[in-house]
């Protein structure tokens, strides 16, 4: 008889279902304790302080480990809200002086930027090409050659690969700050290589 039980209860058990089966009831928990612990879930308002949010606000002078401690370092726009005409000359130093720093731009630029703009940044990169082919000529990347682009602030260019414009994408989340700025230099190092003539006319052009 207690065999007989024994078999029923066991039977009993199996019906109930197995883990990793489908059920729409609600799992049958041993420590029920564990599972449902009380919290406050964001932006709920608790009666628990005395502003009811739940969410508490900064402790004032509070600086996030996310934030860059420099505002203009990761904006690349000055106090006065002008672009940063250069890359910062101690983000440079930071990180090993100029020619290790070109060397980064020049692998994080061939990685990130090439695909478009090409590995000479005349516009020609192979999601150019295709673009071009496919008639899509608003995905197609400008040359970096261009007067314009040649003769904008450093701290546009980092503007630009930070937050992307118009149909360029933001690079920020593949590009830590002192990458993008690496990228700045290069590209920077790319327009003299590529405009040796028109560069070397500005260089010595005096100061309008
Ligand atoms: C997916 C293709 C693509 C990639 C990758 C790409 N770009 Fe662009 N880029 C574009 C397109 C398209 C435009 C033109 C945007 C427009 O005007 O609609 C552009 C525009 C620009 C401009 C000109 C902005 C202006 O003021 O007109 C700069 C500078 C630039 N890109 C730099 C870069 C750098 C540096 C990288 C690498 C971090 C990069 N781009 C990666 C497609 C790309």
């Amino acid at each position: 008889m207690k065999h007989v039980l024994l078999i029923v209860v066991a039977l009993g058990a199996l019906s109930t279902g197995c883990v990793g089966a489908e059920s729409d009831k609600p799992p049958i928990v041993g420590i029920r304790n564990m599972y449902n612990q009380p919290r406050y879930d964001t932006q709920e308002k608790k009666p628990f302080f005395a502003d009811h949010r739940s969410m508490r606000p900064e402790i004032e002078g509070t600086v996030s480990r996310e934030m860059e401690a420099s505002l203009t370092w990761a904006t690349g726009r000055a106090a006065d809200d002008s672009y940063m005409l250069e890359v910062p000359p101690n983000l440079i130093a930071m990180n090993g002086g100029t020619e290790a720093f070109l060397d980064r731009g020049k692998d994080r630029y061939n990685i990130y930027c090439s695909p478009c703009h090409s590995y000479s940044g005349n516009g020609k990169g192979m999601v150019s090409r295709r673009a071009d082919q496919l008639g899509a000529a608003g995905l197609v990347a400008p040359t970096l050659h261009d007067d314009r682009l040649r003769h904008i602030p450093d701290g546009q260019i980092f503007a630009t690969v930070t937050n992307g414009v118009r149909n360029m994408p933001s690079y920020a989340h593949n590009l830590p700050m002192a990458d993008r700025w690496a990228v700045v230099l290069y590209v920077r190092a790319l327009q003299l290589s590529q405009a040796p003539q028109a560069a070397a006319t500005t260089e010595t052009e005096p100061t309008r």
